[in-house]
């Protein structure tokens, strides 16, 4: 019998609600951070609030240590300021004696004033004045050079005070990871870290003491930090057999992926992203290669950043209003703006409702509180249903949002931490309009 024909219909499935392909997620509600309430926690501090939690950043810091310590002998962290320097952050890392690592001249005052002893600062970036770069010398730093002209300016300081300096060069290379981020640093292909390091080497008041290389960040491939570990330790050994020169430390920067999903990413980071486990073995592996002896093994220097600080951070929020877009998509509209949550630019944030809902979920395009266009949170999230004055709980956005945020329209809120013991402490308050004023002058003419 001839098949009876049938009109063809178009469904349209909406990754996440219930269709076809499965069922919609349940959202369970994240109604404390670290045991206490989401709701007292607003109470205190107010909305929006940026909530940390000492408790996880301990635990990261020794998870990381030990995993890198069990395979490789000589291990030691430094903690990049740009990845969160609130003072109450970088002293959690430094309790945990993670040393400072720090890419501007505020940066490195910020390290010393701290307390952190000069010797344990790493200075790395492109921009260094002569008058940074004199002070690090003075405080024996570890100046990692990122250009020629760093160089000739430290050649020239060093003579002119007659003072010797400790110093390492940032080295770029090809690990696999594209586009190459040659920017920084010295080439590692074309010589141009080969011809840094002879210069060096023949400068009267320079010591060379390390080798640097950060390949990029939120790197997924293990393989990479291999090659890296291989480029750097070969480098070191030619340094040796050459000039009979022994480095003390290479250092493996950071870039480790963080538990945070990219927003091109299909699945979770969770599933996608390698354990720090592969990382370290791939790393250990790649200096292990050169049969260096036990006496002669340089120290690694980690600069981890996200993967130790993202998943402590929470940006708790509220709803505002609920909309409906012409094409008839559901919009709410929070607290939190883009100008706090720099990240959802390239992140899926995790992002929970804080109190029970219905089980009714909606695809729904989520913005900030700006009245600016690209104040978009998220472009689409499957949500419940949410009531103005319900609060959201946004993860993980320790890392760079506390950093990267800017005062733009809106303020930027309290932040809390929550201690070991419970308490929870004010690190950071939310700025005012007599904050922002206070930088403002008034030029006589227009008073
Ligand atoms: C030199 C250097 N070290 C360390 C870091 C920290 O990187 P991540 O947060 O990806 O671990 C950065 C960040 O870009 C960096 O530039």
């Amino acid at each position: 019998m001839a098949k009876r024909y049938e009109k063809p219909v178009i469904t349209r499935h909406q990754s996440g609600l219930m269709n076809k392909i499965g069922a919609a997620p349940l959202i369970a509600p994240r109604t404390e951070i670290d045991g206490i309430p989401v709701t007292k926690l607003v109470e205190e501090f107010g909305s929006p609030l940026f909530v940390l939690s000492e408790k996880k950043m301990r635990q990261n810091q020794r998870n990381f240590y030990r995993v890198f310590k069990t395979r490789y002998p000589k291990v030691q962290f430094a903690w990049s300021y740009k990845t969160n320097y609130l003072n109450a952050v970088c002293k959690v890392f430094h309790s945990e004696n993670s040393w400072a690592e720090v890419v501007s001249e505020f940066e490195y005052d910020k390290a010393l004033r701290l307390g952190v002893s000069g010797d344990h600062i790493i200075f790395n970036g492109p921009d260094k004045s002569d008058e940074a770069l004199l002070k690090a010398v003075r405080n024996h730093s570890k100046i990692h050079i990122d250009h020629f002209d760093e160089l000739y300016s430290l050649i020239e300081i060093t003579e002119r005070e007659n003072i010797q300096a400790d110093v390492a060069i940032r080295i770029n290379m090809d690990t696999g990871i594209y586009p190459l981020w040659d920017r920084f640093g010295f080439n590692y292909e074309n010589g141009e870290a080969w011809q840094a390091i002879k210069r060096i080497i023949a400068a009267k008041h320079l010591n060379l003491t390390g080798l640097h290389t950060h390949i990029g960040t939120y790197i997924m491939s293990a393989d990479a930090y291999k090659i890296a570990a291989t480029k750097l330790a070969g480098l070191m050994k030619s340094i040796r057999d050459e000039f009979n020169i022994l480095l003390e430390y290479l250092d493996l920067g950071g870039g480790f992926a963080s538990n945070n999903t990219l927003l091109g990413q299909y699945l979770p980071a969770e599933q996608m992203v390698p354990g720090i486990e592969q990382f370290a073995d791939a790393i250990s592996a790649g200096i292990f290669e050169f049969n260096f002896r036990n006496d002669e093994l340089p120290l690694l220097i980690l600069e981890t950043g996200r993967a130790l600080v993202d998943d402590t951070g929470f940006l708790i929020s509220s709803v505002l209003a609920n909309k409906r877009l012409s094409t008839g998509k559901k919009a709410v509209i929070i607290d939190a703006g883009v100008n706090i949550l720099f990240t959802s630019f390239w992140y899926k944030h995790k992002i929970q409702p804080a109190q029970e809902t219905g089980i009714h979920t909606e695809d729904t395009a989520l913005y900030g509180p700006l009245c600016m266009n690209i104040d978009c949170v998220r472009e689409s999230i499957v949500l419940p249903s949410l009531n103005k004055g319900d609060k959201l709980v946004i993860e993980y956005v320790g890392a760079y949002d506390m950093t990267q945020w800017m005062q733009f329209i809106a303020m930027r809120p309290n932040v809390v931490m929550i201690m070991e013991d419970g308490k929870v402490e004010l690190i950071r308050k939310s700025e005012n309009l007599d904050y922002l004023l206070d930088r403002e002058v008034m030029p006589e003419q227009l008073k």
